[in-house]
């Protein structure tokens, strides 16, 4: 038998094969609020501007509540011959209330249905994601002001260069994941237009408020071009977009937890919570949770380029290529939210290692750049000869194995007779740290005061 929504003019109904590729509900049931939602603002614009009455808007608002409360509790049939969402809230409205279901879909389409119910969701997804990247922030937070001033070795090309603190490298997070949650904000400001009353893609003769419906589902405005509304999935590729730089993010600071954890940094220990064993080698604590976030940016991106992917060159307005848009925002929702969770947790839990950080602070001729500057103000040197008197004292460190300040004054005055005792101070990585007080530099005062600044911001 063909459809009851659209079958008026068929005679068969669908080939199996084409009802598998044209469901979507196994998938689009999850925005089954949003689209209740977007059809109760719509009903009860319907009977504002006297489009249909005031008592079948009420029974289609009531027989909503009734279809959700199903879908909440797990009793509604979905049905695939009923294709999505859209149709299966509808067909069960209808068994519910009768007749005046059959008005609901006055002067709507589900081109503008889908779009509002989408952004519906992709809103609400911002704003758990808020939440998330907030969480995680405090958790670095909590880090940096329990080791604000230990030092440990910062890197350049994952070889020691100068000596940084625990602290500034807990804020530099902190910095990326609030670039994150100002992008979050961004994109959820620009999204906010309502496409619902785009209807099918050219407007509709029937006398709609559009503002109304805008207001009661918390848009700023409705979108202004109803070609440009059913069309429009800028808002899930930002989406998709925002999450790639996050998981990009969540990524590098994993990798950096499962470097740091090895038995050869020893920098940070996981908790056990967070960390797995292995089946067969006894000793193993490994840091799964980590490496599991670091392979999300692979699916989210991979998401991204998907949909990006979908839609270009698609003419204006509606193509069925768009229900491919959901699933990916899903899945990349879904593991952005259980990356930034997991990592949340593993920050919070994790101990770093403080005399392992100050011990391999001080290795690596990690203070070579403070001889250098202590050369140029000291002996007033010019900084490239400083540099080469200090690449001769790295080389003959290294030649006799020890490390900058195990070097004699004598060992120091043969390369340069400038050199004096008061060298020494320079040499200490808590010193070098702490001189590093230009404005977002390590030393702790400066760290302090960023520390202090986004407790602040963060409450
Ligand atoms: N399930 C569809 C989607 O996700 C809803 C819109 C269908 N519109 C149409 N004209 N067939 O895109």
């Amino acid at each position: 038998s063909s459809n009851q929504m659209w079958g008026g003019r068929f005679a068969a109904g669908p080939d199996a094969i084409m009802e598998a590729i044209n469901a979507s509900i196994g998938f689009d049931k999850r925005m089954a609020t949003q689209d209740i939602a977007g059809s109760r603002a719509h009903a009860a614009m319907l009977a504002a501007q006297g489009i249909i009455t005031p008592s079948d808007a009420d029974a289609i608002r009531e027989g909503l509540l009734t279809v959700l409360s199903e879908i909440e509790a797990g009793t509604f049939q979905f049905s695939t011959a009923l294709e999505d969402i859209h149709m299966n809230v509808e067909a069960r409205l209808s068994e519910v209330i009768g007749e005046p279901a059959g008005r609901l879909h006055t002067a709507r389409s589900r081109n503008d249905q889908v779009a509002t119910d989408f952004k519906l969701w992709v809103r609400d997804q911002l704003d758990a994601v808020e939440g998330g990247l907030l969480a995680l922030m405090r958790a670095l937070l909590g880090q940096a002001e329990a080791g604000a001033d230990w030092v440990m070795p910062g890197f350049t090309h994952l070889q020691t260069a100068q000596p940084v603190t625990w602290g500034h490298h807990m804020m530099a997070y902190v910095e990326m994941f609030a670039r994150d949650l100002s992008r979050v904000r961004d994109a959820r400001k620009r999204m906010n237009e309502c496409p619902l009353g785009a209807a099918a893609l050219a407007g509709t003769g029937f006398p709609i408020d559009r503002h109304m419906t805008a207001e009661a589902l918390g848009f700023d405005r409705p979108s202004a071009n109803s070609l440009d509304a059913v069309s429009d999935r800028d808002f899930a590729l930002e989406f998709l977009g925002l999450a790639s730089i996050s998981a990009i993010h969540l990524s590098r600071m994993a990798e950096e937890l499962v470097i740091w954890s090895s038995a050869q940094f020893r920098f940070v220990t996981l908790s056990d919570r967070f960390s797995t064993g292995s089946s067969i080698m006894p000793q193993k604590k490994n840091p799964d949770a980590a490496e599991l976030i670091r392979a999300k940016i692979g699916r989210i991106m991979g998401a991204n380029v998907a949909l990006m992917t979908v839609m270009k060159g698609l003419p204006l307005a509606y193509s069925k290529d768009m229900q491919e848009d959901k699933e990916q925002v899903f899945d990349a929702a879904d593991n952005w939210m259980l990356a930034l969770a997991a990592m949340e947790g593993m920050v919070r839990d994790m101990t770093a290692n403080r005399p392992v950080l100050e011990a391999a602070a001080a290795s690596g001729f990690s203070t070579a750049t403070d001889l250098a500057d202590w050369l140029v103000r000291e002996l007033n040197l010019p900084f490239r000869t400083a540099h080469h008197v200090t690449g001769s004292l790295v080389a003959l460190a290294e030649k006799k194995g020890c490390d900058l300040p195990d070097l004699s004054l004598d060992d120091m005055t043969a390369v340069h007779d400038g050199i004096t005792e008061a060298v020494y101070d320079v040499l200490g990585v808590h010193n070098s740290v702490a001189s590093r007080q230009s404005y977002g530099g390590t030393s702790p005062v400066r760290v302090r005061e960023q520390i202090a600044r986004w407790k602040d911001i963060l409450g």
